[in-house]
């Protein structure tokens, strides 16, 4: 590859940019992790994500990808042969439904057309139905990462308690924590899923699970088998700030440093700010006279937009050109959305120039690339930053 000068930018849907605070943090010697070093570090890094999860309850983190932690929520709480809702509202939620399955879990799997959320009308219909309460979960992708659609958990819970429906409520916020209000306690949410790289700001490598009392008791008599992933030796050990095995401890300095981090700018201004990200993005795609992948307004993601290109258009061959032409990385489309989408990652440490430059790399990728577009919509999103 050619030589590059400047920054690579980063605009997938995570990993996001690593800022240097943290990058150095996680530079430091690795310490002993039974000393009280370690412990100290290790409480502060447990009571920092409590508040990101609003939560007063436990949260575990493992050595691991999110994929892990969408293992440990089910391992924890669920019997083989139990009967779990989902939704196919994207590609995550799809992964996470062949997870379930392979678990031996048996999956009601709801279609959808990858352009809304959940539907609560239909998740309540489908729980009113369900008069035997044979469903023992309900799992649900939040922030959509392959298509930057959100769902409204807010209303799933209250549908749920509407029809009186016991099942656990599962909520992967892997690609919107930190960037959009999660309420763990307020929602009602059983096990809550995170992830390190994303809102977070750390590379890949920590998976997390915040966890309700409901689902702590499901846990002790939920039968699927579980080792790495059990809840109740994290706990215990988690409770002097060790862990049963080794922890990744510079990820741990740098989810330090990272919490700190969200802290100072204060969460509500982080949400307004990734918000406010999305909004400018979607004004550029308008005008650019591109369809947001997201149909619903009130399902919009604060982390990504997932644009669609005009039929007989590659999304794949434009994102080349941008990565060897600007050197900015996009998201592909994923699954059925191959080459028919890209995602603009617009979540973690950015600001108003960042997206700048995000958004005039794409306006440039699509002139070179021969896309059929308007040209504008950088324009329009300075006007917007500028203004708000
Ligand atoms: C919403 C969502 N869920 C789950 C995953 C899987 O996480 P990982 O790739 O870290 O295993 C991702 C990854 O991008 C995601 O965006």
């Amino acid at each position: 590859m050619a030589f590059r000068s400047g920054r690579h930018l980063l605009q997938i849907p995570g990993p996001t940019n690593v800022p240097e605070r943290i990058l150095r943090a996680m530079s430091r010697p690795t310490i002993d992790h039974r000393g009280p070093e370690f412990s100290r570090l290790a409480r502060e890094a447990l009571e920092g994500l409590q508040r990101v999860f609003q939560t007063s309850g436990p949260v575990v983190i493992y050595p691991s990808s999110g994929t892990g932690a969408w293992e440990a929520a089910l391992v924890n709480t669920l019997s083989p042969g139990d009967k779990v809702l989902m939704f196919d509202i994207g590609h995550f939620a799809t992964l996470w439904r062949s997870t379930a399955v392979r678990l031996g879990l048996q999956v009601d799997f709801v279609a959808g057309d990858w352009r809304h959320g959940v539907d609560p009308e239909v998740l309540e219909s489908k729980l009113a139905e369900d008069r035997a309460h044979a469903f023992k979960a309900v799992a649900v992708v939040h922030n959509e990462s392959s298509t930057g659609v959100t769902c409204r958990v807010a209303e799933i819970r209250k549908r749920m308690d509407r029809v009186g429906h016991p099942a656990l409520l599962l909520v992967d916020t892997i690609s919107s924590l930190a960037t959009t209000d999660v309420r763990h306690d307020d929602w009602g949410v059983d096990v809550t899923v995170g992830a390190s790289q994303k809102g977070l700001m750390l590379p890949p490598g920590l998976g997390l699970n915040a966890i309700s009392q409901k689902a702590l008791t499901a846990s002790k008599s939920a039968r699927l088998a579980r080792s790495y992933w059990d809840w109740e030796p994290m706990i215990r050990d988690n409770q002097a700030g060790f862990f049963p095995y080794t922890p990744a401890t510079n990820l741990l300095y740098g989810l330090r440093e990272a919490l700190h981090m969200l802290f100072d700018e204060g969460l509500e201004n982080l949400f307004a700010r990734h918000s406010r990200h999305a909004e400018a993005t979607r004004l550029a795609v308008r005008t650019w006279g591109l369809e947001v992948v997201c149909l619903n307004p009130a399902e919009y993601s604060s982390s990504i937009t997932g644009v669609m290109v005009p039929e007989g258009t590659d999304a794949d061959a434009l994102r080349k050109v941008i990565l060897e032409r600007y050197d900015m990385s996009l998201g592909t489309g994923l699954g059925r959305l191959k080459g028919k989408i890209f995602r603009i990652g617009h979540l973690g440490d950015f600001n108003d120039l960042m997206l700048a430059g995000t958004l005039s790399g794409v306006e440039m990728g699509l002139a070179l690339a021969g896309v059929p577009f308007s040209r504008g919509g950088v324009a329009a999103a300075l006007d917007y930053l500028s203004s708000k």
